[in-house]
């Protein structure tokens, strides 16, 4: 890693390349930081850990503790994504990272890039995600020889504080809705209580609509008429489903950003996961964690950064001349990032 410029603005991030496709996207992502912050504006010191199976190789551990440490020094980290085994192994990094530091709002926006011709135009909807419980509170277990269960936790200050968040956002925002994503006519109980605290919330914002809609009749509508979601506020496990689905309005996985936010910590990382099919053959699409982080530096109070990056991000779709294989283009990784870089 470059060290920081100390004459500028510096600002310490954890950076955490994953696997897959994720060290191949983070250094993208780093070179167009490095090369938009400076020289005046600011600098970045990045202070780099691993998590997932390669960390463990070296640390015996899958999350090192000097990882924590790091993030709790730091209170941001950029991250890409992680493999999870499919089906027993250790339990995802994602999860284990954002109940550890309590990040429970993960907030994901949907929006055409322009010069992007996509199944729909014009999109521009956010997905609030809570992101700390639900069925990935992660108790698990066999009942009896053939019977496995799963619990789903959902709680009231779990929901309220999201819906908050959800509300605040919109409030803030001039967002004109929200609907409320649920299955409570199965769950009772658990979706029952997440809608009750929504319901109550919604209250105290008597200027944003509020709207529920069940989940299944939500996949549905959303293919038919997008527009007529403004910002989703859900639980965890719609939330991942419904995040994968509206990423394809806007191009895809390779495009959509995401923020997974704390009280005291924020971490920030693309929708999509590590991509084993494409990953080390300068195939991947380094926008989502650009756009991802292009949320971190106005996190961390860089407008005028982030404007630059998004700038040249735009410039770049506009020309549509270098773009990467998942969005029509024939560019790879590495000559994407060098027109991104050339736009700045
Ligand atoms: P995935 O998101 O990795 O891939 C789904 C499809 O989208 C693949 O065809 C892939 O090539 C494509 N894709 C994803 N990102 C792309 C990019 N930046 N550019 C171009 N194409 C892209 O989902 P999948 O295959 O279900 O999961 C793979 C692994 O990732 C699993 O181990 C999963 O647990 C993990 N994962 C990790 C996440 C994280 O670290 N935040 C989030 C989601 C999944």
């Amino acid at each position: 890693m470059p060290s920081p410029d100390h004459t500028a603005r510096t600002h310490r991030i954890t950076l955490i390349p994953g696997d897959g496709i994720g060290p191949e996207v983070t250094d993208a992502v780093v070179a167009i930081l490095e090369a938009a912050g400076r020289p005046e504006a600011c600098t970045f010191d990045w202070h780099l850990h691993n998590a997932g199976a390669d960390a463990f190789a070296k640390t015996g551990e899958y999350i090192p503790k000097a990882l924590y440490d790091s993030l709790e020094q730091t209170s941001v980290g950029l991250k890409g994504p992680v493999t999870t085994p499919i089906g027993g192994g250790f339990a995802s990094i994602n999860v284990t990272l954002r109940k550890k530091f309590d990040l429970f709002s993960n907030f994901r926006p949907i929006k055409n890039l322009p010069g992007l011709e996509t199944r729909y135009p014009n999109i521009d909807l956010i997905i609030v995600r809570e992101n700390t419980e639900d069925l990935y509170a992660g108790i698990e277990y066999m009942a009896a020889p053939g019977v496995a269960q799963s619990i789903k936790v959902i709680t009231e200050k779990g929901s309220t504080r999201i819906a908050k968040f959800a509300f605040d956002y919109a409030r803030k925002h001039s967002r004109k809705r929200i609907h409320a994503i649920h299955k409570a006519n199965i769950m009772k109980l658990t979706d029952g209580l997440f809608l009750d605290c929504a319901r109550k919330v919604a209250q105290s914002f008597p200027e944003v609509e509020y709207k529920e809609h069940i989940v299944d009749n939500t996949c549905m509508q959303l293919v038919l008429n997008p527009y007529q979601y403004d910002v989703i506020l859900t639980e965890n496990l719609y939330g991942d489903i419904l995040s994968d689905l509206c990423s394809a309005f806007v191009g895809g996985l390779g495009l959509v950003p995401g923020a997974n936010l704390g009280t005291a910590c924020a971490v920030f990382e693309a929708v999509h996961g590590s991509a084993p099919d494409i990953a080390g053959k300068d195939l991947a699409n380094p926008t989502a964690l650009l756009q991802s982080a292009i949320l971190m530096l106005h996190h961390i109070d860089e407008p005028a950064t982030a404007a630059r990056v998004q700038g040249a991000l735009e410039r770049v779709y506009t020309e549509g001349k270098t773009l990467t294989r998942d969005v029509g283009g024939k560019s790879g990784t590495r000559a994407f990032t060098e027109a991104v870089l050339a736009a700045l």
